[in-house]
């Protein structure tokens, strides 16, 4: 049986968690492909918020398994304490989480490296404002391959001499660009320790999950795969360089988990019916006034992991066609519609002015798209309260309206709204259809 996946189609934060969370129970298997502590997955039940950074969102579900796969990159006191937060909850996420062996860890000199280049101005003067979690030094330490510490490395007899060895070299080349004081903090003997408390606490749960998601495969097992951030992050197809360091669009379920693209039939791609954007970058809708106030009050808009103002905007089309179109999505999920009905209008931007011309194509580089100016598309505002809706026919006629438009000019159908945080704020226009793949 194959197996359907949740994608990001923006800046990430699009709420992919409440979707998996509801989805999960009409699968086997949910997956994390990439990505690390710099998500957060939030999943609300009843009057519990849950805050996921590492666990897939399917952990509430006590007959799913959970997988964390090659792609990720694990930074573990994050994920002990994300276990532990669930388990004084209720919750016994070690019954149903497996994570690769193959994944990667952040180490404490990825936190060092992530503080010391963050400082670094990128391309436009601006700072690429990570979430500080370690997330690129450690993926180019994956691709480096010297300096990696994978998840399989905790359980070997050389951990000690080897997290030694890489421990005095990150010192020396944390010396060698004058940061004396980060890597006087690296202690070889604390880290080796904390290494082992982590062997102990986590060994249990390294397993071979390329193995097990093939022959989840064989017995007709349905997977849902949940991405991470979102598909303008991706390192090769988002606004590099003001990208995370995965692929986090369409293109990367594959590379990250193990599962061969033949198998992802159905491909939900998530919105907001705004845009939002934290950290550095372009940003062509972005509203730098009231309105982009507004919308960031009302919607709460501030990072779950690093708790940081979102930058607001309005519904960027031409950036969501791109990431419909690079990951093959066949269904739309519009979510925060009920943050949209406070306005009197609403714009959507349908191509952009670069340099005196019309643009209709997503710009492949940022000083091209920083150019970028929308053009923008009015339509009237509901100014109605609709986090009671239940099914599109409660939604008043200008949201229909809203809701069309959108799938028009993304090319493919709405196949969700979120009007609400919660579970049952969900509405699917035709669930059976949606999961039958
Ligand atoms: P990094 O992934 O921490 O290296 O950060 C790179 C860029 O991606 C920064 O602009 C971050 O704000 C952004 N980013 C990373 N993860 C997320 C996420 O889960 N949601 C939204 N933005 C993210």
């Amino acid at each position: 049986m194959p197996a359907a996946s949740v994608i990001g189609l923006q800046w990430g934060d699009e709420a992919k968690g409440k979707l998996v969370d509801l989805l999960a129970p009409r699968h086997d298997c949910v997956v994390r492909y990439q990505g690390g502590a710099n998500a957060g997955h939030t999943v609300v039940s009843g009057s519990e918020v849950y805050k996921l950074h590492h666990v897939p969102s399917g952990i509430l579900h006590s007959q799913v398994r959970n997988f964390i796969t090659p792609g990720v990159v694990i930074e573990p006191t994050t994920l002990l304490k994300e276990l532990n937060g669930l388990k004084a909850r209720g919750i016994d996420p070690t019954k149903n989480l497996m994570i690769s062996e193959r994944a990667h860890l952040v180490m404490p000199w990825h936190l060092a490296e992530d503080k010391l280049m963050n400082a670094v101005v990128a391309q436009g003067g601006e700072s690429i404002g990570t979430t500080l979690r370690g997330i690129g030094p450690c993926y180019r330490d994956k691709v480096g391959r010297n300096f990696a510490v994978r998840a399989i490395d905790l359980l070997q007899p050389d951990l000690g001499d080897r997290l030694e060895t890489i421990a005095e070299a990150k010192r020396q080349l944390l010396r060698g660009m004058g940061a004396d004081d980060l890597a006087n903090e690296l202690s070889s003997d604390q880290i080796i320790a904390q290494a082992k408390s982590w062997a102990t606490e986590l060994g249990s749960l390294i397993g071979d999950t390329t193995g097990e998601l093939l022959d989840a495969l064989d017995a007709e097992q349905r997977l849902l795969m949940e991405g991470a951030q979102g598909s303008l992050l991706d390192i090769d197809h988002g606004t590099y360089p003001f990208v995370t360091s995965s692929n986090s669009s369409g293109v990367g379920i594959s590379g990250g988990s193990g599962v061969a693209s033949c198998w992802i039939r159905r491909v939900i791609g998530v919105a907001k019916a705004y845009s939002t954007r934290v950290g550095g970058g372009p940003f062509p809708t972005e509203l730098l006034c009231e309105t982009g106030e507004k919308i960031r009050k009302i919607g709460n808009e501030y990072g779950t992991t690093t708790g940081r103002p979102r930058r607001c905007g309005w519904f960027d089309a031409v950036a969501v066609r791109y990431t419909v179109r690079l990951g093959g999505v066949d269904s739309l999920a519009l979510m925060m519609m009920d943050v949209l009905g406070h306005f009197d209008e609403l714009k959507i931007c349908t191509a952009y002015e670069i340099d005196g011309k019309r643009v209709d194509r997503f710009p492949s580089d940022a000083a091209t798209l920083r150019r970028a100016k929308p053009i923008l598309e009015t339509l009237p505002g509901w100014n109605e309260d609709v986090t009671g809706a239940r099914k599109l026919s409660d939604l008043p006629d200008n949201a229909i309206a809203y809701l069309n438009r959108v799938s028009e000019l993304v090319g493919i159908p709405v196949k969700i709204v979120s009007v609400g945080p919660d579970r049952e704020q969900t509405i699917f226009v035709n669930m059976e259809e949606l999961m039958s793949f």
